[in-house]
């Protein structure tokens, strides 16, 4: 299908270059300059432009679906101990104990 009339790109083109940016990060964000970029074409009217974010969110949704059901093993995330209370009442503020103000 004809996704983009000026520069004459099809989604299965974009859904290609999605793919490729996809795998080379996963968890990139892909904007459609960046699809038109990989392109090497340049948005002109811009009316296609939701047509591509919606491809880019459907494709994008499919791969990750596909990488986690690839994945044999599923990590469990690391375990976060609340910080620590460093503040434990009125401290010295850096000064010496023989500093006066007043
Ligand atoms: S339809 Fe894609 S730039 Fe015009």
């Amino acid at each position: 299908m004809l996704v983009c009339q000026c520069n004459v790109i099809t989604d299965r083109e974009i859904i290609r270059v999605i793919r490729d940016l996809l795998a080379a990060d996963p968890w990139q964000i892909i904007v459609p300059a960046k699809v038109y970029r990989e392109l090497e074409k340049r948005c002109k009217c811009s009316g296609c432009v939701p047509n591509v974010v919606d491809l880019i969110t459907t494709v994008t949704h499919e791969y990750h679906l596909e990488i986690a059901d690839s994945s044999a093993e599923v990590k469990a995330p690391p375990v976060v101990s609340p910080p620590r209370r460093k503040f434990k009442g009125a401290g010295h503020e850096r000064r010496s104990t023989s500093y006066r103000t007043a």
